[in-house]
């Protein structure tokens, strides 16, 4: 890829609309889709020139990273229904394996032991690498934190092939954040909900990269 790549955001719920915020301000073009066209026309037309509408479809056929901000079950939905346009392409996966329970929280609907990024990893389309990353935050954080001064916040990711990583990681920086490697897909269930690299889990708090690379190494991080 000689160009910078195309991306594109597909769902614009709490983290698609933040990821598109984030990359508006990070000064990146991005292509926006959602389950209805006039959703995704009307958030294109407040966000400015650098964002673009599209069919989800379009989308898709039209970037190079495909940002798959939607729920864990719809990822799979996704590549059925697009299988053929999302061969090739840098998949994102943000999505945690949980549901509503009965007691207001949440609670996860895959085994304790499995995790959404291994299990979307078995039904990838051709060709397409898949990439865990902009999951480790929840919605209100990847807001806030992101473009902080004088260190930046990190975002963990896994993915299995590297030839993703140096793109990957630019698309992280353009978000305002700084990444942060774990490893491959089988440590994807770190950095999901409930994880120890997770917002939600055991690091409970949004760290940067001195303390993401110090709880790497099993180091406490202060508070
Ligand atoms: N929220 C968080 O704090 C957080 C943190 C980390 C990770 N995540 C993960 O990020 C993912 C998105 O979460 P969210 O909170 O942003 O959910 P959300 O607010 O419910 O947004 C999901 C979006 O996906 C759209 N969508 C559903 N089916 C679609 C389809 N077939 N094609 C295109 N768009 C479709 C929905 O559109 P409709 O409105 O038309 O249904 C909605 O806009 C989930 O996997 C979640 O586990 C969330």
């Amino acid at each position: 890829m000689a160009t910078t790549p195309k991306v594109a955001v597909i769902g614009l719920g709490n983290i698609g609309k933040t990821i598109v915020q984030n990359l508006v301000k990070g000064n990146r073009p991005v292509i926006i889709a959602s389950r209805k066209l006039e959703e995704a026309t009307a958030l294109a037309q407040e966000s400015g020139t650098l964002v673009t509408a599209a069919e989800t479809g379009d989308a898709i056929k039209n970037a190079d990273i495909i940002i798959l901000s939607v729920w864990f079950s719809t990822i799979q939905e996704l590549f059925a229904q697009y299988g053929t346009e999302l061969q090739g392409k840098i998949i994102i996966d943000p999505s945690n394996p949980i549901a509503p329970d009965e007691n207001g929280g949440f609670k996860k609907i895959i085994g304790e032991k499995e995790s959404a990024g291994q299990l979307n990893a078995a039904l990838l389309p051709k060709g397409a690498i898949l990439v865990k990353a902009f999951g480790t935050l929840g919605a209100a954080s990847l807001a806030s934190a992101a473009f902080q001064t004088p260190e930046r916040s990190v975002l963990f990711y896994a993915a299995d092939d590297t030839t993703a990583d140096a793109v990957v990681e630019q698309l992280v920086r353009d978000n305002g954040f700084d990444a942060v490697k774990v490893g491959g897909l089988d440590q994807s269930i770190r950095i999901e909900v409930f994880g120890d690299l997770h917002e939600f889990g055991a690091l409970g708090k949004v760290v940067t990269k001195a303390g993401a690379i110090a709880k790497l190494q099993g180091a406490i991080i202060e508070s």
